[in-house]
């Protein structure tokens, strides 16, 4: 069987990888890759991106699934595209992508469904932004509407950050489309954590807990990123707490989607604050988090090529029995100097880590030149991931690994997982 994921981040090298280990795939395409996936002779890159081009080449190579990995491609609407061909694809639709594409779209849907959120209020006209933000007061939480690649929130402490923030989003359009309205939200208080579950249209299959970390700096400071560095699962959702997230949150998310006509089979990620009153959703993403999907894959036992397909089929009922390894996972990327705001690129990179089936080395910003050499081609260019009995062992793995990479300017966080490690 061939499978080919679409993306070309450590997310989806992680899905590749993860696919590839069962016997019965013989070629994992990603489209288009970069040069780590170029560099495992299980995965094979193809340089398109198009939606058209890609069920072209779906066709003509008999691909049994598509897994698409990054947001972009599901709100542009491939999985449209791919669903109108009758080809299989693991995604939702364009309008169901809209529960992450949309802020408003999401808090509108999560008010009228019941589903526990913070209350808010959608603007495009600034003067009544500005006026909501002085009648609710500081802190409070300005979030444009649209995708904005980690930049769209500000968590305003005070009422002239909140200002600010509206300025920046409705006035001076900073952010583009994106910002042109925007969504004021009450300040929640408490501890996140998100969980991540695969949707088949009917049935749920929970597959974990996980905590990222969006500040680029230690201590949580510095601007927001994609994502630094993870682990799984989050001892903050206990056995009891997962069961209250399925029943408060995502078995009314998938009735709700059932009743609009959507049937949404792929990832639901649900952000989550955990208050004093219980969980609330912060954000749902309509796929896999990164790097989220790179500290949980290495989990996953090989069934999961059949599980991802079979979902895809609506039939997650019928699908072999997906193992998930009760260890931890600990991911920690490396950045380039200059992210997120303008990373350095095209620098030599050195990778002296060794294999182990302890941990993985995925790549993200990586590209391979004519001669061969591997160079920092983006922001996040790496993340080493280790599994371990505790999170202790596990983050060691991580950093041990780390030490053995190099290019200038590197830059990653050194206090990945200290909400579970000892002394952190
Ligand atoms: P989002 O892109 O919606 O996940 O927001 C990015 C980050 O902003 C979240 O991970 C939270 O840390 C923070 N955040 C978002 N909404 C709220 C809120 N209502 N209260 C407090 N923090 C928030
Ligand atoms: N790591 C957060 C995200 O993928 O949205």
């Amino acid at each position: 069987m061939k499978i080919l994921v679409v993306g070309s981040g450590g997310r989806e090298h992680a899905l590749a990888w993860a696919i590839a280990k069962s016997p019965r795939i013989q070629t994992v395409y990603v489209a288009p890759g970069n040069g780590g996936t170029a560099l495992d002779e299980r995965l094979q890159n193809i340089a398109i991106t198009d939606p058209v081009a890609l069920a072209d080449f779906v066709e003509q190579e008999h691909v049994a699934l598509t897994v698409v990995g990054p947001e972009g491609p599901l709100a542009a609407g491939i999985v449209n595209v791919f669903r109108a061909r009758g080809l299989k694809i693991f995604g939702p639709t364009r309008e169901a992508a809209q529960l992450e594409s949309s802020k408003d779209f999401a808090k509108a849907f999560m008010q009228r469904h019941a589903i526990p959120t913070a209350e808010y209020q959608t603007f495009s006209d600034v003067a009544a932004a500005h006026d909501y933000i002085a009648l609710k007061g500081a802190p409070i939480v300005i979030k444009a509407d649209g995708l904005a690649a980690g930049k769209g929130v500000v968590v305003a402490m005070t009422l002239e950050e909140a200002h600010t923030a509206v300025d920046m989003m409705l006035s001076d359009n900073k952010l583009g489309d994106a910002g042109a309205r925007v969504v004021i939200e009450e300040f929640l208080a408490g501890e996140e954590a998100s969980f991540i579950v695969m949707v088949d249209g009917k049935n749920i299959l929970p597959l974990a807990t996980s905590q990222d970390h969006k500040r680029l700096q230690d201590h949580d400071q510095g601007p927001n990123t994609g994502g630094m560095g993870a682990y799984a699962p989050a001892p903050l959702l206990d056995a009891e707490g997962l069961e209250e997230v399925r029943r408060i949150v995502l078995e009314p998310t998938l009735k709700a989607l059932r009743q609009r006509g959507i049937d949404y089979r792929g990832v639901i990620y649900a952000g989550l604050m955990i208050t004093a009153d219980g969980p609330q959703v912060i954000e749902f993403n309509c796929r896999f988090g990164d790097p989220e999907c790179q500290t949980l894959m290495p989990l996953l036992g090989p069934e999961l090529g059949a599980v991802l397909q079979a979902c895809a089929l609506g039939r997650l009922d019928l699908a072999p029995q997906l193992s998930i390894a009760e260890r931890c996972s600990a991911c920690v990327v490396a950045a380039a100097e200059g992210y997120p705001e303008a990373p350095r690129k095209g620098d030599a990179i050195r990778i002296d880590l060794a294999p182990s089936p302890n941990h993985q080395l995925f790549h993200a910003g990586t590209r391979r030149d004519s001669s061969g050499e591997l160079l920092t081609a983006g922001g996040r260019v790496l993340a080493v991931v280790a599994q371990g009995d505790d999170f202790d062992a596990a983050f060691a793995g991580a950093y041990n690994g780390l030490n053995q990479l190099d290019y200038a300017g590197i830059t990653y966080r050194r206090d990945i997982g200290h909400q579970v490690r000892s002394g952190g």
